[in-house]
């Protein structure tokens, strides 16, 4: 084989592509050079296969020195012709639709719940997940080894027999009452945990809102129109509630609080369990027992309670039909909202 002149295919190479006009001819001389089949530098790389050792050892090289040469030739003179081509094409600019993240539904909705009783005059209080099984259960006047413990399916932390994931946000009215005196009117907004099977409508980690009131001479009556005020206030009007007496070991009286099932209209569905109906919170006066423990003097005030389910409500708001949705970690999920 002819001993082949590199310097001068090099040097044609620059010259031819760098007076390349278009993207077409750029890509036909890569072809001339560089193609896999009969490019030039491609056939010389063959071509050593038949040479002498010492050929091979100092043509090899400079061939590959070259083939980096005319690459980035190309390279050079393609990011030329691309800038030509888009003369106008501003690098500054943000791409037409550049996805930003934003607040989960549930945070939205909790948001939204907390904006409306701020604006009914109440203040929001935060409590820790971790709670002491004295706020979760004791103070509320669920004493241990007492039989209503049963109605929450509770997470214990190891090797720590005083220490709870909190089953609902109760507690938190404890923990609020040790640094006011009443009057007050509070929500403790925040998540919760059970130790219980998954389905549509349950899950083993959930949010809540957790109201109270405490002032003299409040009543049930206040308590409802509390509440229908802010259904109100969040469905515009459209919706029915449903009072049914209940038990709470924190209040006295009790009741559950339940409103028709919007997804569903009151035909039944997975996410009201087929009875039209969805049971939103659980509600009372305040039990005496906890006003004491709340040190407050219970002669003087009386107060109602409430428990709020977020998740089921958020449900119910955006016509969503399994709470396990929401935890789930799918983007196609939570993009709609
Ligand atoms: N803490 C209750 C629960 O998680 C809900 C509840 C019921 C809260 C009645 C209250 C109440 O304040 O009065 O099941």
């Amino acid at each position: 084989m002819k001993k082949p002149n590199l310097e001068q295919i090099k040097s044609e190479a620059e010259t031819l592509i760098n007076n390349a006009e278009d993207l077409n001819s750029l890509e036909n001389l890569e072809i001339k050079f560089l193609g896999r089949k009969d490019g030039e530098i491609t056939k010389i790389m063959h071509g050593l296969a038949s040479m002498s050792l010492a050929e091979k050892k100092k043509i090899g090289p400079e061939a590959n020195e070259v083939k980096k040469k005319i690459e980035s030739f190309i390279l050079q003179r393609r990011n030329e012709l691309l800038g030509k081509s888009r003369p106008n094409f501003d690098y500054t600019l943000p791409p037409k639709e550049l996805e930003t993240g934003h607040l989960h539904p549930i945070t939205q909705f909790m948001r939204k719940v907390s904006d409306v009783f701020v604006s009914m005059g109440f203040e929001t209080v935060d409590g820790p997940e971790v709670e002491m099984d004295k706020y979760n259960f004791d103070a509320l006047n669920i004493p241990k080894d007492h039989p209503a413990r049963d109605m929450w399916d509770t997470f214990y932390i190891k090797n720590r027999k005083d220490l709870v994931l909190r089953t609902h946000t109760s507690p938190v009215q404890i923990r609020a009452m040790g640094k006011r005196k009443p009057p007050v009117r509070l929500v403790c907004p925040g998540r919760v945990f059970r130790r219980e099977a998954t389905d549509a409508g349950h899950e083993t980690n959930f949010y809540q809102c957790e109201g109270l009131v405490i002032d003299e001479n409040i009543s049930m009556a206040n308590l409802i129109s509390t509440l229908r005020v802010f259904f109100k206030k969040i469905f515009g009007g459209d919706v029915e509630i449903r009072v049914r007496p209940s038990f709470f070991p924190f209040v006295e009286p009790g009741i559950e609080v339940d409103m028709s099932c919007l997804l569903c209209k009151g035909k039944g569905c997975s996410a009201c369990k087929q009875t039209g109906w969805v049971e939103l919170l659980g509600a009372g006066m305040v039990h005496p027992t906890v006003l004491k423990n709340m040190g407050v003097d219970y002669k003087k005030y009386s107060g109602f309670a409430f428990g709020l389910g977020i998740d089921r409500f958020m449900m119910l708001y955006y016509g969503v039909n399994d709470v396990r949705l929401s935890y789930s970690g799918d983007v196609r999920f939570v993009k709609q909202f």
